[in-house]
């Protein structure tokens, strides 16, 4: 099976977990696959909150409701990806550049269901660069204070987040205790958000592998 047949079958599962109201949803190629697949269904949901303009726009062609988290106030459920995800389900996230507003709906979400395909599961986090997002006039500031904590900060060039901010992707760490780099990190001016969800991590990890949905819960 290809990849992108792995994650749909992750987004096959999520689905599963759908129990009408309003879904929180991703960004990314696997949580584009849930939305394919909750298009099917959208007769039975009131609507979603979405993580980024591109959701959005998907979302949209179909006809699917996208409301402001302002106006929903808690969500049941929120169906998003990974970069990489340990086996407590800390994560690494941001690939794609959503991840403040995906660390937002993941924050007002009673359950968080993380979809990927099996190669996403690591031992030691860290491998996949972490992404940071920072406002712009903090990017070289933010940059050499990554440097003392032991990582090798990439401007992602020609990348705005939807926020308007830029991404540091942090090379070279292995992030032995996630939620106290995620503390860290967040502890420094400028920084707007962390790729790492360890402080709100995934309660359910369901990954598409060969031999079928494998079913990861802390
Ligand atoms: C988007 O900013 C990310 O957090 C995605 O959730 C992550 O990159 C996973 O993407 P794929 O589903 O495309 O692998």
């Amino acid at each position: 099976m290809s990849q992108d047949q792995l994650k749909r079958k992750a987004a096959e599962a999520a689905i599963r977990y759908v129990d009408g109201g309003i879904i929180g949803v991703g960004t990314g190629s696997t949580v584009n696959h849930f939305i394919d697949l909750l298009a099917d269904i959208k007769g039975r949901i009131e609507g979603t909150v979405s993580s980024s303009e591109a959701s959005t726009k998907r979302l949209k062609s179909y006809g699917i409701a996208v409301f402001d988290l302002n106006a929903t106030g808690e969500l049941d459920l929120y169906v998003d990806g990974a970069d990489e995800s340990n086996s407590q389900l800390h994560l690494i996230k941001g690939g794609g550049g959503a991840l403040t507003r995906e660390k937002i709906i993941a924050g007002a979400s009673r359950k968080f269901v993380c979809i990927a395909d099996g190669s996403k599961l690591v031992d030691i986090l860290g491998e996949f660069p972490l992404p940071v997002e920072v406002i712009p006039m903090a990017r070289s500031h933010v940059a050499r204070q990554l440097v003392k904590m032991g990582g090798t900060p990439v401007w992602r060039e020609n990348f705005v987040t939807d926020n308007g901010n830029v991404i540091l992707d942090v090379h070279n760490l292995r992030i032995m205790e996630p939620a106290k780099m995620e503390q860290a990190i967040n502890n420094l001016a400028g920084v707007v958000t962390t790729g790492l969800f360890a402080l709100r991590p995934a309660d359910v990890l369901l990954l598409g592998t060969e031999s079928g949905i494998k079913t990861i819960e802390p």
